[in-house]
């Protein structure tokens, strides 16, 4: 048993996407700042509209997939292949894009929070072309555990007995919302997994090292994660995945192996058969 240590911590950095939404990028702000098969996390929390009404208009990817967790707020998804979701607080959306899809995700509301998460994770070269799926999970189907006093939303992975809203795939992700008061601590077994905790509210003690709220932490190799609430409880997302190890070259919303393919995706979008 060896306790996994930090071996990395990113600061969540201030950016904008979309038609102009604010939010904090800690994956993915700079290239070399991935840990495979996460490329991206983008973490987004306000109340004022103007901070997300814009929201994401029509726009495409290829070659991975995006889960995008809403905590607060209603998000409308659409997309080419007719899909229509009513994100609501506490749903996830799960989407792959494989070979292509064009989509839009707008605030549903004018005002009060919006608050919430897009991650990306990669797909292996022999799954980037394969056909787009979307999955709407709305909040009562995610699992919540309770294990030594930590709430956990199992929203993919299974957590001990408790299955994930989501599981298995090729990266066979864990996705867990943990909430856990000061000073308790939460310690689960994640082998073979690139694992990514990311507090945002409170802190988290992981070894010696403190994450505070929007800095995320890529933990060293190990088999068991182990973390503590800070002082004042700390509630993070729990990110592992199988990694990919393969080369990532990235254009905007395609993510790919080489550079032909990524000149092929931008051909395909302009000739209209990225997503056919
Ligand atoms: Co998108």
């Amino acid at each position: 048993m060896t306790t996994r240590k930090i071996q990395q911590i990113i600061q969540g950095q201030p950016a904008s996407d979309g038609a102009g939404v604010k939010l904090i990028r800690s994956l993915g702000s700079a290239n070399h700042l991935r840990a495979d098969p996460f490329l991206m996390l983008d973490a987004f929390s306000s109340e004022n509209p103007d901070d997300y009404v814009a929201g994401f208009p029509s726009h495409p990817h290829r070659g991975f997939e995006t889960v995008t967790y809403l905590l607060d707020g209603h998000m409308l998804h659409e997309d080419h292949l007719g899909n229509k979701g009513n994100l609501r607080s506490g749903g996830v959306q799960w989407m792959t894009a494989g070979r292509g899809i064009i989509h839009s995700e707008m605030p549903q509301q004018e005002n009060g929070r919006m608050r919430g998460f897009q991650l990306w994770i990669n797909l292996p070269a022999k799954e980037k072309m394969k056909p787009a799926g979307y999955r709407d999970i709305q909040a009562e189907e995610i699992p919540v555990a309770d294990v030594d006093g930590a709430k956990v939303k199992v929203i993919a992975g299974a957590l001990g007995k408790t299955a994930g809203a989501v599981a298995g795939g090729t990266t066979d992700p864990v996705y867990w919302d943990v909430s856990l008061a000061a000073g308790k601590t939460f310690s689960q077994n994640i082998e073979d997994k690139t694992v990514y905790v990311y507090p945002f509210e409170g802190s988290v003690e992981i070894g010696d090292r403190v994450l505070k709220t929007h800095q995320g932490g890529v933990l060293g190799s190990g088999d068991t994660v182990e973390v503590k609430a800070g002082p004042e409880g700390g509630r993070f997302l729990v990110l592992a995945a199988k990694p990919i190890k393969e080369p990532v070259v990235q254009y905007g919303p395609f993510v790919m192996n080489t550079r032909e393919e990524i000149e092929q995706a931008i051909r395909d979008y302009q000739n209209g058969v990225l997503a056919v």
